[in-house]
């Protein structure tokens, strides 16, 4: 018998290698390459003889003119900010991939969608939605369910791993939609690897996949994101699956941001806010000053900088929080969280230029508050500010917000929908904008008084 081919397939970035390393050279992860073992060709010669029977049954090549342009029907689920993710709903047939790390909120979302799906059925008759659960029991998802107040009669649960009996149920039962939570824990037993390894998630993955594509029921994978690498990631999947969300930030927060990065059917700059709450994940529809609770209407502290952040669709408002404080000489920390730590080293080298300010000798602290993460350029002014506004200990005016991209000769350069952000900082009660020169073109909005400024000095000169 012909002998097994194998491959070592990076965790982290998916791509493939001849031999094993120690360090992913596409990606720089390191311990991430797994041992994948391609189909011998035995195996491929019993694949190409199941296709040469389907011959009589395969499609034609068509031009396109002979193909149906209808939009593909959605179902909306019912759960808004899941189906604006999605592009408006569940494409029939189609595959999507929920990642993110463990205890974030996949399960119970998913248990939501389906329930609210199952609750279609007074719309769509014989419609029914089937939740594979491989991780917990029949019973803890009763017990999730019953918590989650959820007793739809056409949702069907089945505790199983085994992919061949799961494919075996999903023909018996005919479900509009599957969820499998999670891929990493199925298995195909033929295959010599043990769950959650590279081999089996990709052969699971593509047997559920072709199911899909084959029989018109929508299959939703729950994947988890791990840093450990004890599992193999989602993105080894995600170019089997049509659409790919994650769960961003972590679960220390309530609030929840699901992330659309890959959408065969819709736009990908989509995200979904969502608050977990003791009756699960509530969707959050104005999400406008969510992250800024702590915001006060008479003024911010030192170091603290209001922004608006596009997030797909939706202007969000975010402070942005900097901390400057004496370090050991030649040992000066850069911390980041929630934005880019390669801009901020870059502002800094621009304040440190272009602005005069000494911060070789400090340690710079720089934090988006509420968890969420922003890598917009367009929030350079903001961290910037924030950075002056901690080093000079001077607050900036009460209602005072900034927006621009900072550039390496400290010019403030214009950002895209400029006056979308401003519109939703006026509703929000702000009254005071630092923006990129535009020239006055500008419309007015309440009483916000805009202040365009074509460098940095003239903005720093605002606090
Ligand atoms: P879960 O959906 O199990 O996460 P995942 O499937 O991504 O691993 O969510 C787990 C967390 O959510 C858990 O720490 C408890 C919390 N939670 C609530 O706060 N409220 C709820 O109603 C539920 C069901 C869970
Ligand atoms: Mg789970």
């Amino acid at each position: 018998m012909a002998k097994a081919r194998s491959q070592f397939l990076c965790n982290s970035c998916g791509s493939v290698h001849p031999k094993w390393m120690g360090k992913c050279p596409d990606c720089g992860t390191w311990d991430s390459l797994q041992e994948y073992k391609t189909p011998t060709p035995d195996a491929r010669a019993a694949v190409a003889n199941r296709q040469t029977a389907d011959l009589a049954t395969a499609t034609q090549a068509l031009t396109l003119e002979q193909i149906d342009h209808e939009d593909a029907p959605r179902t909306a689920t019912g759960i808004g900010e899941f189906d604006r993710i999605l592009g408006g709903g569940i494409v029939p047939g189609s595959a999507v991939l929920v990642g993110g790390e463990p205890g974030i909120g996949k399960s119970t979302l998913l248990l939501q969608v389906a329930d609210a799906l199952a609750n279609l059925k007074s719309q769509i008759p014989d419609f029914k939605v089937l939740y594979v659960t491989s991780e917990e029991s029949a019973r803890q998802t009763k017990l999730r369910a019953a918590r989650l107040n959820i007793a739809s009669k056409n949702l069907l649960v089945l505790a199983e791993t085994n992919v061949e009996r799961i494919v075996n149920q999903i023909h018996k039962v005919n479900p509009a939609v599957v969820i499998v939570d999670s891929i990493q824990m199925i298995y195909k037993p033929e295959l010599p690897a043990a769950p959650g390894s590279v081999t089996q998630l990709r052969d699971c993955c593509m047997d559920l996949v072709y199911l899909a594509k084959t029989s018109g029921t929508a299959v939703i994978f729950v994947g988890h994101v791990t840093k450990a690498g004890t599992l193999a990631g989602p993105k080894i999947i995600e170019h089997i699956v049509d659409t790919v969300v994650y769960f961003e930030g972590d679960r220390f927060h309530s609030h929840r941001i699901v992330r659309c990065v890959k959408n065969r059917f819709g736009s990908t700059h989509e995200v979904g806010l969502f608050e977990m709450t003791g009756e699960g994940l509530r969707e959050v529809t104005d999400p406008g000053n969510l992250f800024m609770e702590q915001y006060r209407p008479g003024g911010q502290p030192s170091g603290s900088v209001i922004t608006a952040a596009m997030q797909g669709s939706r202007v969000l408002l975010v402070e942005v929080q900097a901390l400057t404080a004496s370090s050991v000489i030649g040992a000066a920390r850069r911390k980041v969280s929630g934005a880019s730590n390669d801009r901020v080293g870059m502002i800094i080298a621009v304040l440190e230029k272009r602005a005069e300010m000494r911060l070789a000798a400090d340690d710079v602290f720089v934090n988006v508050a509420g968890g969420v993460k922003v890598a917009e350029p367009a929030i350079d002014l903001a961290i910037a500010l924030a950075i002056a506004s901690a080093h000079t200990n001077r607050p900036m005016q009460p209602g005072t917000f900034a927006l621009g991209e900072l550039g390496l000769g400290g010019e403030i350069r214009s950002i895209p929908q400029l006056e979308v952000r401003l519109r939703e900082a006026a509703r929000l009660g702000l009254g005071h904008a630092i923006v990129p020169h535009v020239g006055g073109k500008i419309p007015k909005l309440g009483g916000m008084a805009v202040h365009e400024v074509r460098r940095l000095s003239q903005a720093l000169a605002d606090i």
